[in-house]
């Protein structure tokens, strides 16, 4: 009874995330304006190294709670960084990308701030694909990304599932050399990445968890994402 007990609780942990006992991979959140009221402690305390932000969206939102998540976020000392979500059918890659680095989304060699990520991805308000073609998607990435890179000197971090990227890009491997993927993909493995990478960066492995946001690991040391903040 006791080891059924014990067993069932090891399951429901085992189930809570893909991270083995003994893994030392540097778990991190992912949080927006649906996570208003952060305790940045707890969440340190929880184990968390690292966080993403949202900061805005197309170029018509900016999170209201965006300064202060990374400020609370940086006051505990967490490596954090901005995201935007990505809106192909409103206006270019680069001018969304300029909003975004307008409103927080910036980067600085300083160790603790991490690359800007573009969450492409499933368009929850039209169709999948925003309208646009796999051709027009792949452009306007790339000229997100291109904006990015030559503003900041490092390339976004792309957020996507395979299985949006396979439909909405026809599964193209332009980015696998340049930009470090965040795959999202909810079960015990990362599955199949999409064309072009042979590894994630970060892996989003639950949309919930002990902490506020989604739950997030990042393939590598503490060493290792130390050195990825600071662009080496
Ligand atoms: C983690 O990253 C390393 C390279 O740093 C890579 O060799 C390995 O395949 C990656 N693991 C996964 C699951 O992507």
């Amino acid at each position: 009874m006791k080891y059924l007990a014990a067993l069932a609780l090891a399951l429901a942990v085992a189930q809570a995330t893909p991270v083995e006992r003994g893994d030392d991979r540097p778990q991190g959140i992912d949080v927006s304006s649906y996570q208003p009221n952060i305790n940045w402690d707890d969440v340190v305390r929880n184990g968390i190294k690292f966080a993403y932000i949202k900061a805005t969206e197309g170029t018509y939102y900016v999170s209201p709670t965006f300064n202060s998540q990374y400020i609370g976020a940086t006051n505990v000392g967490l490596i954090r960084g901005a995201y935007h979500f990505a809106r192909p059918d409103k206006t270019s890659g680069a001018v969304q990308a300029e909003y975004f680095l307008e409103h927080g989304g910036g980067w600085s060699p300083d160790g603790n701030t991490l690359p800007g990520q573009l969450d492409i991805e499933y368009n929850p308000y039209g169709p999948e694909c925003y309208g646009r073609s796999a051709s027009e998607i792949v452009s306007w990435i790339k000229d997100f990304s291109d904006t990015y890179k030559d503003r900041t000197g490092r390339y976004p971090v792309i957020y996507t599932t395979t299985d949006w990227w396979t439909t909405c890009t026809d599964n193209s491997p332009a980015f696998g050399e340049t930009n470090p993927l965040w795959i999202a993909h909810y079960a015990s493995t990362a599955g199949t990445l999409p064309a072009g990478w042979e590894y994630y960066s970060f892996w989003q492995y639950a949309d919930k968890g002990p902490n506020p946001g989604d739950a997030d690991l990042w393939n590598g040391s503490y060493g290792n994402l130390k050195k990825f903040a600071r662009g080496g």
